[in-house]
């Protein structure tokens, strides 16, 4: 799968028109704080943008950033002016020729930003005990439209756990199915490429979640992908597929359920850009200044995280209510229109 994938990425496509799904989406859905930071990025950089959502968490100041499967960069750069001069962004990917593009333009937006804090690797995402980073060392690591290529998800996540600080979190993008992707569907090399035959059935990408560590897996958004192009639209058949953007949580107390402690947090309209509200995932959007009950998962993921800063805390763990209410089981995508809670799907 490895020659198939650069081939497609390094030779086939010349630019984002190239794809074949509505995976890669346009610009007038990028959310209006980012488009400033996209406006300073090269313009190849950003012609060669394969990814299928939005990779950019909040308060990113100062963190050390990892993106898997980074391509030419363009997220790699929107994060480097995001974590700023005292942050460091590092990019892998397994592609000469993605990062050629990548690496030919650092000296250009160092130049730009006034600082170069962004370091390209080559090397493999299953692999990432191969390359010279320490354990325990990233804030953050995110990856855009990759996950689905690879043909070893567990050894992925793996790595991430590894890599993560205790309170780290894995944000990333990726293609998902409604059932198990058929042998046809996987075997077929454009299918592949277009990040639709290695994408995992929603439910067992959970079960490898759970397995590598995460044990609570929040969706943050999710969009219906459609297949722009008509040869290739029959040959999945009735699969649907989605673009979604998980956040897993590198933290030890998370349960695999919501459990309920009567506890509440209340966000003080501190992190900057979100002055009004803080969404942790599709189904947390914590507005400023209100009591907001909480499961003893979410409190871990705000308690014990970099936005422990900007919450009041109600309550604790001494008191158990049950499951907390509402804790779904069902397929978690929106089937007509995108998921998030507000503005776009996708940058
Ligand atoms: C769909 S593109 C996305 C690129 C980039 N994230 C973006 O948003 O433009 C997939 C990228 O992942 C890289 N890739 C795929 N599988 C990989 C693997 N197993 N290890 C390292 N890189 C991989 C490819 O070389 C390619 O650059």
């Amino acid at each position: 799968m490895y020659d198939i994938v650069q081939d497609y990425y390094g030779r086939q496509l010349q630019n984002s028109a190239d794809l074949k799904t509505s995976a890669c989406c346009d610009i007038s859905q990028v959310p209006q704080w980012l488009k400033p930071l996209l406006a300073r990025i090269h313009p190849e950089v950003l012609s060669r943008y394969y990814g299928c959502g939005l990779v950019c968490p909040q308060l990113l100041e100062g963190c050390r950033v990892l993106d898997l499967g980074c391509g030419t960069g363009r997220d790699v750069y929107a994060l480097a002016q995001l974590v700023g001069p005292t942050g460091l962004v590092v990019g892998v990917d397994m592609t000469d020729e993605q990062l050629a593009v990548a690496q030919q333009h650092q000296a250009w937006h160092a130049e730009a930003f006034g600082y170069d804090n962004v370091r390209f690797l080559k090397g493999y995402i299953e692999k990432l005990d191969e390359l010279d980073l320490q354990p325990g060392s990233f804030d953050v690591i995110v990856s855009n439209c990759v996950v689905n290529l690879s043909p070893d998800k567990d050894a992925v996540l793996r790595g991430v756990q590894r890599l993560l600080k205790p309170g780290g979190e894995f944000y990333f993008s990726d293609v998902y199915a409604d059932r198990r992707v058929p042998d046809a569907v996987r075997n077929d090399p454009v299918l592949y490429g277009e990040c639709l035959g290695g994408a995992l059935y929603w439910n067992d990408f959970l079960r490898i979640a759970i397995r590598q560590g995460f044990a609570d897996p929040r969706l943050t958004e999710d969009r219906p992908l459609e297949i722009t192009d008509a040869a290739l639209q029959p040959r999945v058949g009735n699969l649907q597929f989605f673009s979604a953007t998980y956040r897993l949580f590198k933290l030890d107390e998370l349960e695999s359920a919501c459990e309920d402690y009567g506890q509440a947090v209340i966000y003080k309209g501190t992190i900057p850009e979100h002055a009004s509200s803080f969404e942790l995932d599709k189904h947390h959007y914590i507005e400023t200044g209100r009591v907001f009950p909480v499961c003893g998962n979410t409190w871990h993921m705000l308690k014990g995280t970099r936005f422990a800063p900007h919450f009041e805390f109600i309550g604790d763990f001494s008191r158990h209510y049950g499951l907390f209410e509402g804790c779904g089981s069902s397929m978690p995508f929106d089937e007509n229109s995108g998921g998030a809670l507000q503005g776009g799907a996708c940058c």
